[in-house]
């Protein structure tokens, strides 16, 4: 396949020109950054295993009538995405405290928390990403009031949902981060999913051990990443020998 005009790179993905106007090439890396930026490295097959993955669920959130921008999967690293303008906020749904809630409110890692709980931050990441608040939002114009409720209604339709998949193949959904974008049919304007659904994004405990089986292993080097990603893609089914 001839190598497209690239429009972007993050730190895990990169964005190419699609073939047909209004879509993207999304190329999966194997780089893996903690901390914002401050910890960097690979973790080997990653891409592919993120790119099978997040295929896995997007398709089935499309069943369910959660739109989404995925098209299909062009190869082993790359999907055909429908090109979304990004809403600039992470939207992370959390099940169970860890990580930064644990610390920021001195909760205990694995507390289940009251209710699900929806934070916001701001996509920024000279400003390190933080946390925001719907009053920002709205004021700053990142995202309108109306927009900010269906984020929410998509965020708890896919959290049920994925808490259901994670759980019939022995897994915890402990949290996970979504991205958002508009995209424009015409006059008319929808909110869709973007971005990926990973053992990049997600927090995701194996349900007897409450093994780590996500990024945490890479940002809290606990070894065994490239493992748990696999085993993560094997349970779901979607893992073949290819890889
Ligand atoms: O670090 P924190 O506890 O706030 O992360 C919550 C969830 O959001 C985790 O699943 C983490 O993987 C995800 N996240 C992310 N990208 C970020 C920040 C958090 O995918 N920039």
């Amino acid at each position: 396949m001839a190598r497209r005009r690239q429009l972007y790179e993050g730190k895990a993905k990169v964005l190419f020109e699609g073939p047909e106007p209004g879509t993207l090439v999304q190329y999966f890396k194997d780089d893996a950054t903690a901390g914002n930026g401050v910890k960097n490295g690979i973790i080997t097959g990653k891409g592919v295993l993120n790119n099978r993955i997040s295929e896995y669920l997007m398709l089935k959130l499309h069943d369910l009538n959660i739109p989404t921008h995925f098209i299909k999967r062009l190869n082993m690293r790359e999907q055909l995405i429908r090109e979304a303008e990004i809403i600039p906020l992470e939207v992370v749904i959390r099940n169970i405290a860890a990580g930064s809630i644990a610390k920021r409110l001195g909760i205990e890692e694995g507390t289940r928390l009251p209710r699900t709980i929806i934070e916001y931050y701001y996509k920024n990441d000279s400003l390190g990403d933080p946390m925001v608040s719907d009053e920002h939002i709205s004021a700053f114009n990142w995202a309108t009031p109306q927009e900010l409720d269906d984020m929410n209604g998509m965020a708890l339709r896919i959290n049920d949902f994925l808490m259901g998949v994670f759980s019939s193949v022995g897994i915890t959904l402990v949290d996970f981060k979504l991205e958002f974008g508009r995209l424009w049919e015409g006059d008319e304007m929808r909110i869709i999913l973007a971005d990926e659904i990973s053992p990049d994004n997600c927090r995701l405990w194996d349900s007897k051990t409450n093994e780590k089986m996500d990024k945490d292993r890479f940002r809290r080097d606990m070894g065994k990443v490239e493992e748990a990603y696999q085993e993560v893609a094997r349970r779901l089914g979607i893992l073949t020998e290819s890889n």
